[in-house]
């Protein structure tokens, strides 16, 4: 009987590898120039892993006789790696577009914070909501995600605080996890705010003896598997002597570090992290050039979130700067409240034009770093054999078209694909060939 296969996707314009010889994560030159193969095709088998990629006619000869569950012809198209989004807060209730009216009007993020609105106002219609309706909306902006090319994503409590509403958000994202095809990496985010009524010291107190071990406990009763530990260390949040105290104490618990710093504030969160041997640290903004050079020297990835920087107005993390000391960039959408975007292509655009990337750059630090940052590139975030069959086929015969198309993803993008299964197919794609 002929071998059955999941997926094969024959005669791709462009097949974006990203990378070919199972690295890690991508520096300097490495994400300057990507690995690119014209007229390509792939295979993935029935285990949801990619079992061959290559030219057309070898992959042809190689499977001849085979039998393939789905077979897509990508003529005319170019096919990449699904987009691993880094860091995202998506499970909430309670937007805030009112408040985008008051910073556009010249209020602050930290004004707004400080007078009991922003992460508070979401905090409070969080622990109203049940889970139920929290996974509703969950869902709908994880199909969203996906839709717009993520197959994997960072994903954060930190809406609630206290340790019931921390735990309703966690099991909310677990129930995703388990019952949905998008990956999630999931992360306790119980430090994002001091919750009202409590110091900082009481607040961390609070998460090192009581919400800590319960989600150790959760863990060893398999309810609940948080993957990465993540604090706002913040002036007027938690400072740096706090955010240690916790990031160490989730560290010993088994999860990543993978936090808020140096966003607001020169806080020497960089410096910090790079001791602590965190996988990640988002935001940067205002790092010191020590802390550059610090993680760069601890393999300490850093998440560039180019959405708020944009919309808060905020000074541009310094991107060229870390490349060139040898930091493993990676890019998230930062998809909360505050900064409601849900597009990974948006936020490589962004990072092209205002952090000065390339679009080179800016697809290694939406794939291979991105999946670095989350502790997945062994399994995410390049076309190679073996990894997770996790693609995105666009409707161009140039890949840079979906950073370039401002905005034009929808238009651009006709499957997404996860372990080989299309997760999400674009309507129109069976009648329309090529734009
Ligand atoms: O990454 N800076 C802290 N956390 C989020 C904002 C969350 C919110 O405002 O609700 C961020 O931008
Ligand atoms: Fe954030």
């Amino acid at each position: 009987m002929a071998a059955r296969h999941r997926l094969l996707l024959e005669n791709a314009r462009q097949l974006v590898l990203v990378c070919s010889r199972g690295e890690e994560y991508l520096l300097r030159e490495g994400c300057a120039s990507l690995a690119v193969l014209q007229d390509a095709s792939l295979v993935v088998g029935l285990d949801g892993c990619i079992k061959a990629v290559g030219q057309t006619d070898v992959i042809r000869n190689q499977f001849s006789g085979a039998a393939f569950e789905r077979i897509i012809d990508c003529s005319g198209k170019c096919v990449l790696p699904g987009l691993v989004d880094a860091h995202t807060h998506p499970v909430w209730a309670g937007d805030r577009v009112h408040e985008f009216a008051m910073k556009l009007a010249g209020a602050s993020y930290m004004d707004i914070h400080q007078a009991g609105g922003g992460i508070y106002f979401t905090v409070e219609h969080t622990r109203k909501a049940t889970g139920e309706e929290l996974f509703s909306t969950f869902k709908h902006r994880l199909e969203r995600m996906s839709r717009a090319g993520s197959t994997l994503v960072e994903c954060k409590s930190g809406y609630g605080l206290n340790l019931e509403t921390e735990l309703k958000m966690l099991r909310v994202i677990e129930h995703a996890k388990q019952s949905m095809d998008i990956g999630i990496s999931s992360t306790y985010c119980g430090a994002h705010s001091v919750p009202k009524g409590k110091t900082a010291t009481e607040a961390t107190d609070d998460i090192i003896n009581n919400h800590l071990p319960k989600l150790k406990e959760l863990k060893l009763s398999g309810e609940i598997h948080v993957n990465n530990i993540d604090v706002f260390c913040e002036k007027g949040v938690f400072d740096l002597e706090s955010t240690r105290r916790i990031l160490q104490a989730g560290k010993d618990t088994g999860l990543q570090i993978n936090f808020h710093g140096d966003e607001l504030h020169p806080m020497k969160s960089a410096e910090l992290g790079a001791e602590l041997g965190a996988r990640a640290i988002s935001h940067l903004e205002e790092v010191s050039d020590e802390g550059i050079r610090a993680m760069a020297r601890a393999k300490c990835a850093a998440v560039l979130l180019p959405t708020t920087a944009y919309m808060l107005r905020l000074k541009q993390p310094q991107a060229r700067k870390m490349l060139e000391e040898g930091v493993i960039v990676a890019l998230g959408s930062d998809f909360n409240p505050n900064a409601y975007c849900l597009s990974m292509p948006m936020v490589m655009h962004l990072a092209c034009v205002n952090m000065k990337m390339s679009m080179n750059e800016a697809l290694a630090a939406a794939t291979i770093n991105a999946a670095y940052a989350l502790g997945k590139s062994d399994t995410h975030g390049s076309i190679e054999t073996g990894k997770q069959g996790d693609l995105v086929i666009i409707n161009s015969s140039r890949w840079e078209h979906l950073i370039y198309q401002f905005g034009g993803h929808e238009a651009l993008i006709d499957y997404v694909i996860v372990k080989g299964k299309v997760i999400y197919q674009n309507e129109r794609c069976e009648t329309m060939s090529s734009y």
